[in-house]
């Protein structure tokens, strides 16, 4: 079968390099996709959030399955799109209908479906701006830092985390302002919560689940995290800290009451459903649902799994999930992200990137990437994550920094301490 890949990051060459290893896999195509994506199989120069794009591409290059990586054509309602036409009705989707994708598309609609479910997660309000008079009441019933969402997806921006509770009022205001557009005709103030995060990841049919290795990503730009938020720096896999009893709690706290909740409230979910959890004392607490795979946690988790990644697929797509395996490697991956010098201000494009063929046993895979000529150049803030394996954590670091150090790029950066808290 060939199949067509949405999204153009480190998550989706990993899920191409997967997918490529299947023998039930023909031709790959990646739209947009990335110098990496280019190299296993078709770029198409495609905007996923286009679905008249999207129908030509699977059309033309006769596509069985499309795989979304990014969460905007998701809750943009790509798959309700191809469910409601006639020629792409029996083509699936693998990732959630508009309806589910609520999950990560609003923040007011995630909180609300936690606690309808009873399951744990920071005390919240949510206001609009005919209800924004209450702000200043309930921040006072909350202790510093105050954490400030907007509703609606705003490009990872718009989270704000506040000591000051005047600044966190005003934050409020400036949301329900047009500060994100429409993103925040609604703002989410809930209670900060202390402790260590980790991403949890299924893949679900919308009857059964099956839960794939868990990951940390480390966000900021810089080391001890300090600085600025990002999209990723790094990741490890598996958690340390996420050992048999911690995921038991997971599991029975968590992701058992939030498939139950998404059945009781008629919403099928199909596809990977992405648990942003923080370990409070010993117990889990969603922090967010993400309607897809996390970036770069897909670099480490798809590494991880030894199963045949479509097979897994086409078990969400036929329903039959439950009959399928899924087998995960118990070795540690880690990977390391390099980025462009400013990122995640602004930075410098179209940079050469050389030493990729010198590296051994590791996997780079591509993000801002692309090829210009005969060569591979810098397209975007980050530029690669370098992947290894390793029987411990440091050995798969030692893995990753040791490729790192062959590769090489105008203002290359990147964190040299991931896995120094674990
Ligand atoms: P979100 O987009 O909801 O994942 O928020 C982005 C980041 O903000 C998370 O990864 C956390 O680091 C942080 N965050 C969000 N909500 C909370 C909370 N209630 N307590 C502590 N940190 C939070
Ligand atoms: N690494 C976090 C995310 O993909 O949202």
């Amino acid at each position: 079968m060939n199949i067509l890949i949405l999204g153009s990051g480190g998550r989706e060459h990993a899920l191409a390099w997967k997918l490529s290893q299947s023998k039930k896999v023909s031709r790959i195509f990646t739209g947009p996709g990335n110098a990496g994506t280019a190299m296993i199989g078709t770029n198409l120069g495609i905007d996923p959030c286009n679905f008249d794009q999207v129908k030509r591409a699977v059309i033309d290059n006769k596509a069985g399955m499309v795989v979304v990586g990014p969460e905007a054509p998701l809750v943009a309602g790509i798959h309700d799109f191809f469910l409601s036409d006639n020629v792409l009705k029996d083509i699936p989707v693998i990732g959630p209908d508009m309806s589910a994708a609520r999950l990560e598309g609003s923040k007011d609609f995630a909180k609300g479906f936690l606690v309808r479910h009873k399951i744990p997660t920071a005390v919240y309000r949510t206001f609009t701006k005919s209800e924004a008079g209450g702000v200043r009441h309930f921040l006072k019933t909350l202790q510093s830092p105050y954490v400030v969402k907007a509703d609606g997806l705003a490009a990872g921006k718009g989270v704000l985390i506040i000591d000051n509770i005047d600044e966190a009022e005003n934050e409020v205001y400036s949301i329900l302002d047009g500060k994100f557009d429409k993103a925040g005709n609604k703002v989410v103030v809930e209670q900060f919560l202390k402790g260590v995060e980790l991403s949890v990841f299924i893949i679900t049919d919308g009857k059964s689940w099956k839960l794939l290795p868990e990951a940390k990503d480390y966000k900021r730009v810089g080391a001890g995290d300090t600085g600025l938020n990002t999209g990723g720096m790094g990741g490890v896999s598996p958690v340390p800290f996420a050992g048999k009893e911690f995921m038991e709690k997971v599991k029975t706290r968590i992701i058992d009451p939030t498939m139950m909740g998404l059945v009781e409230e008629g919403i099928t979910y199909k596809g990977f459903l992405f648990f942003g959890l923080i370990n409070s004392g010993g117990d889990p607490f969603v922090i967010e649902f993400n309607a897809r795979l996390g970036d770069p946690e897909s670099e480490v988790i798809i590494p991880r799994i030894r199963s045949d990644l479509f097979d897994l697929l086409e078990g969400v797509a036929a329903g039959d999930l439950s009959e399928r395996t899924l087998v995960t490697d118990d070795r540690f991956v880690t990977t390391v992200m390099l980025v462009s010098g400013g990122y995640p201000g602004s930075f410098e494009k179209g940079k050469v990137i050389s030493g990729i063929d010198k590296t051994s046993d590791c996997v780079v895979f591509h993000a801002g990437t692309k090829i210009d000529g005969n060569k591979v150049v810098t397209s975007g803030g980050r530029v690669m994550a370098v992947s290894s394996w390793g029987g411990t954590m440091p050995e798969a670091l030692r893995g990753s920094y040791r490729n790192i150090a062959l590769i090489s790029f105008e203002n290359m950066y990147y964190r040299k301490d991931i896995g120094f808290d674990l």
